[in-house]
């Protein structure tokens, strides 16, 4: 058993020759995830709408991260453009988010191709076998969400390259499942592929838990939000800073015939309205002024460019602020270079303490 003394001693001050042994323990834990996506850390930058542009991703890769552009709703002119952007602010790898139920997605996977981007993360569903094939075929990585085992499986069988399973504590469009759960459901499960694990992570030692369990790195989106180099809206970035754990909370369904898709961000004004909006609107359905489809369809448009107007107008008081459960950790604007610094400094003394706590029941 370790003593109250040994307790002290292994939470002592972490020396930096320790740091240098913990160094060669994470970069081991990380490499197939960092030889993957051909960054120095196995930390993606989750592709954030209207956040995850050129300056962002470019400085994520620049830091050692794997940036990753949001395509969201671009042309594919635009996300053309952007991807030329972002390639002259860095040499260094990148990727491309694509949300499935684009339209346009076969030709987004084109332009991808086209600009020779090497991996391309499919979101927003399980991604159509024909654009899996499409990218595999030009050459690109794909990248898919598993929201369960079982679809861990079979995205496999389709032939995704690596998977990220996403607790509900993230930020944006969320699953109901906890990362939590997920990681024991599926890491010790899943070794055909990496596996990067997302969902309120904001310290390098919640990250080298997972590596632990086996997951090949982590993918981070709220933590870099407020980084100084998002575009965000000083207010948007404020938000972030004041925010806490609970103030970031999915958003509310009133009636299950009237699905909402589960979305977590700060709760505002915005959000306080949506749940009288639903009120109003199923009252109309009740007394026959709306069919069905015309309600759903009044539910759904709430939301309609609410993100642009939090992190681009500012706008965070009636605007979609989408944040994760570890809004709570940012504390400070950072540049991402420093965000990143620091998640590598709190993995190392992880390392570094589990080596102590071992030492000391030798
Ligand atoms: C403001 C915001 C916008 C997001 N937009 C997208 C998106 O367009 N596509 C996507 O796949 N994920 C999106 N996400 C999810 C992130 O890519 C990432 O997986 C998530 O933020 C990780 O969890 P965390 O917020 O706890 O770090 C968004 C998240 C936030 C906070």
């Amino acid at each position: 058993m370790v003593s109250e003394v040994m307790e002290e001693n292994i939470y002592a001050p972490v020396t930096d020759t320790e740091k240098e042994f913990a160094r060669h323990s994470l970069h081991r834990a990380c490499q197939r995830g960092s030889a993957f996506l051909g960054s120095e850390y196995a930390i993606l930058g989750g592709a954030m709408s209207w956040l995850s542009e050129r300056h962002l991703v470019s400085a994520i890769s620049n830091a050692g991260g794997f940036g990753v552009i949001a395509c969201g709703a671009m042309s594919p002119e635009l996300l053309e453009a952007e991807i030329l952007a972002t390639r002259a602010m860095t040499d260094r790898p990148f990727g491309v988010n694509l949300i499935t139920m684009h339209p346009q997605l076969s030709e987004l996977v084109d332009v991808c191709l086209k600009n020779s981007v090497g991996h391309i993360v499919l979101a927003g569903g399980i991604p159509p076998a024909a654009a899996i094939k499409a990218a595999k075929d030009g050459g690109a990585k794909v990248i898919a969400f598993a929201p369960a085992l079982v679809l861990a499986k079979r995205l496999i069988k389709m032939g995704v390259d690596a998977l990220i399973i996403e607790g509900a504590e993230a930020g944006g469009h969320i699953g109901p499942v906890s990362l939590t759960v997920l990681a024991q459901e599926i890491l010790p499960v899943i070794r055909e592929v990496p596996v990067f694990v997302a969902g309120g992570i904001g310290r390098g030692d919640a990250m080298v838990s997972y590596l632990d369990m086996g997951a090949s790195g982590a993918q981070l989106g709220t933590r870099f939000a407020a980084a100084s180099e998002s575009i965000a809206h000083e207010k948007f970035k404020k938000a972030f800073v004041r925010g806490n754990a609970r103030d970031a909370v999915a958003s509310v369904q009133l009636d299950p015939r009237f699905p909402v898709i589960p979305v977590r961000g700060l709760s505002n004004e915005g959000s306080q309205q949506f749940i009288v909006h639903q009120a109003d609107v199923i009252n109309r359905f009740q007394s026959g002024a709306l069919t069905r489809e015309e309600a759903q369809l009044e539910i759904e448009h709430f939301w309609a460019g609410a993100l642009r107007r939090a992190v681009i107008d500012g706008d965070v008081e009636h605007g979609s602020v989408m944040a994760g459960q570890s809004v709570g950790l940012v504390r400070s604007v950072q540049p991402v270079a420093e965000i990143i610094a620091d998640l590598v400094d709190q993995a190392l003394e992880a390392i570094v303490r589990r080596k102590r706590r071992l030492d000391a029941d030798a």
